[in-house]
C-alpha cells in the first residue's frame, strides 16, 4: 500500500528580498491510507501553512509532494483545482460556508462544481446532512444555525464528494465543548468505522486522543516529543 501523502523537504517563504519569511524549513511526511493524523503545536508554529501545503491550497517554494500518486506541484491552477473536488475535503476552524447557501446547497457546491448531476448531488447533500445529525435542517441558512450546526455543514461537505481525505484545520477552535465533542467524534467514527484518512491540526491534546499519530511542529520543523 502506497502512501497517500509523501512530502519531502517542503520549504515556504513569504514576501522578497528583506522581508522574506521563512515558515516551513524542511518538512519530511509521510501519510498512509487510513491514518487520522493529528498536527500540534503553539500558535505561529506553522501549522496552517503545512496543512495548505499537504492539502494543495498553496504551493511550497521548495520541496516535492505527493499526493494520491500526483506529483501536485506539477499541475496547473485548473487542474489543482479539480484534483481538489475529486480527491480532497476541508473543515476549516471559521466554517466557510456560503452565507447566501442553504445547508443543502453548500454540500451540494462542490460537487455541482466539478460536474456531478444535480438531483444526484441534492440526494448525496441530504444524506450526508442526516449522517451528521441534521435532518430537517436542510433549508436553514448558515446564519440560522449554531456554530456547531455549521460546522457539522461543513464536514458533510467534505464528505460529500467521497475523498480520499480529509483536512481539518482547527475544526474546534471556534465552538464550545460539547460541539466541538461532537465534531471530533464525528471525525473519529469515520476514521474508524470508514478507514476514513483525515489530517486535522488541533490545540488540544484532548481532541488529539483518538489520532494514530501527532506530529509536533515547531517554529517551521517537525520535532519529536
Ligand atoms: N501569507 C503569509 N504571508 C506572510 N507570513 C505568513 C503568511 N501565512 C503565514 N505567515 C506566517 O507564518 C507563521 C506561521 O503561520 P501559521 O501557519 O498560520 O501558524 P499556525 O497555524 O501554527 O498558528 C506566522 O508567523 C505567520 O505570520
Ligand atoms: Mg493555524
Amino acid at each position: 500500500m502506497s502512501a497517500l501523502i509523501e512530502a519531502r523537504n517542503i520549504h515556504r517563504k513569504f514576501g522578497k528580498g528583506d522581508l522574506i519569511t521563512h515558515v516551513l524549513k524542511g518538512i519530511d511526511v509521510t501519510i498512509e491510507e487510513g491514518e487520522f493524523v493529528a498536527i500540534m503545536g503553539k500558535s505561529g508554529a506553522g501549522k496552517s501553512t503545512l496543512m495548505y501545503q499537504l492539502s494543495v491550497l498553496d504551493t511550497p517554494t521548495e520541496g516535492e509532494l505527493l499526493v494520491n500518486d500526483t506529483d501536485v506541484l506539477t499541475l496547473n491552477e485548473r487542474e489543482a483545482t479539480d484534483f481538489r473536488l475529486q480527491t480532497l475535503g476541508y473543515v476549516f476552524q471559521d466554517y466557510a460556508l456560503v452565507p447566501d447557501l442553504s445547508a443543502q446547497e453548500n454540500v451540494m457546491m462542490p460537487l455541482l462544481m466539478r460536474g456531478d448531476d444535480w438531483q444526484e448531488s441534492k440526494d448525496t447533500a441530504n444524506r450526508m446532512l442526516d449522517n451528521v445529525g441534521l435532518e430537517g435542517k436542510y433549508p436553514n441558512l448558515p446564519g440560522e444555525l449554531s456554530g456547531g450546526e455549521q460546522q457539522r455543514v461543513a464536514v458533510a461537505r467534505a464528505l460529500a464528494g467521497q475523498p480520499k481525505i480529509i483536512f481539518a484545520d482547527e475544526p474546534t477552535a471556534n465552538l464550545d465543548s460539547i460541539s466541538g465533542t461532537q465534531i471530533i467524534d464525528l471525525l473519529t467514527c469515520l476514521h474508524r468505522e470508514e478507514g476514513q484518512t483525515i489530517v486535522m491540526v488541533t490545540h488540544e491534546p484532548e481532541y488529539a486522543e483518538p489520532c494514530d499519530r501527532i506530529i509536533y511542529l515547531e517554529d517551521g520543523q517537525i520535532v519529536q516529543k
